[in-house]
């Protein structure tokens, strides 16, 4: 192969490598091939990151295989900020920070963000030292999202909340009516520390429109975003996927969960069914001007 070089087992400057070939479920071995080792398989990873290990989870947080390959597909990786914007206990920014990403996340729940019995998401990220790349998290419902509108996220990962445990509700009042100010000694009750904003309840497909739309403002040129949801609703409707104008669909990922499940749990099993939709942006110069 015209490597002239002396063989070193310890150091060397080039792995070769084989691979085995066999056809799936068949014992018979089809072929070999050799090549150059470019870069191994991180599986060993999962086992670091698995929930049962993690300082700081909650009923809902996301298993931590599926988070690392939605990180993969929506490319986290250095110099790049990612953001969540229904963090929870922070599993992908976790999962994309150990790709090397910045992250931040927010979420509707306070509780969220600042934690229980002392532990909260920077528990985790100093669990696996990566408190270096937590940006920061904030309490903040995504339709009315504080962060200035401009593309300056490189991605957006997330699991909107399924309505089913968790019964979405957005910030405002169930008429659209503005709240007469309540004073607490004189103070406005909205100022002080625990103040809970009153909540309406929303639908999931505007919600998913809410964040398609803040994606398409909020990403770079080729900047991506991953959303994780059931694939069907409680009536059991398979839900339709969602689109965006300026968002290319560029994969589908599907969890399904085997018959055994189904048997222990009907009325679980529809919820557990996911589906992780990656898009991609397009590049602002080829999305049609408003003049
Ligand atoms: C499925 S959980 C996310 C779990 C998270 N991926 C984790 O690993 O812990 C959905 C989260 O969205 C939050 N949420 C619900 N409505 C929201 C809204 N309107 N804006 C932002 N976050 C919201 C919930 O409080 C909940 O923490």
């Amino acid at each position: 192969m015209g490597f002239n070089g002396p063989i070193r087992m310890k150091k060397a400057e080039q792995i070769f490598t084989t691979f085995e070939e066999y056809d799936y479920g068949d014992p018979t071995f089809r072929r070999i091939y050799l090549g150059r080792f470019v870069g191994e398989s991180s599986r060993r990873i999962l086992n670091d990151y698995t929930l049962k290990k993690r300082d700081c989870i909650n009923t809902t947080s996301m298993d931590s295989e599926l988070a690392l390959l939605t990180a993969n597909l929506t490319l986290a990786g250095p110099n790049k900020i990612f953001y969540d914007p229904f963090v929870g206990t922070g599993s992908f920014p976790i999962a994309c920070s150990h790709f090397g990403a910045r992250t931040m996340g927010s979420d509707i729940d306070g509780r969220m963000v600042r934690g229980k019995n002392g532990k909260d998401i920077r528990t985790s990220f100093k669990q696996y030292g990566l408190l270096s790349k937590y940006i920061d998290g904030f309490v903040s419902d995504l339709t009315h999202s504080p962060l200035r509108r401009g593309r300056w996220l490189d991605g957006i990962i997330g699991d909107p909340p399924y309505g089913v445990r968790e019964g979405l509700k957005v910030l405002g009042t169930k008429d659209g009516s503005g709240k007469e100010a309540v004073f607490i000694n004189g103070e406005a009750a909205h100022l002080q520390d625990k103040y809970i904003p009153p909540k309406k309840a929303y639908s999931f497909e505007a919600m998913l429109d809410d964040l398609l739309e803040f994606a398409a403002q909020m990403l770079v040129d080729d900047g991506r975003l991953s959303l994780w949801m059931p694939t069907a609703n409680d009536e059991n409707v398979e839900l339709a996927i969602p689109g965006h104008p300026a968002l290319e669909l560029i994969s589908i990922c599907v969890q399904t969960f085997n018959k055994c499940m189904f048997a222990l749990c009907p009325a679980v099993f529809r919820i557990l069914n996911l589906r992780c939709f990656t898009y991609r942006v397009a590049k602002a110069s080829d999305l049609p001007t408003t003049e």
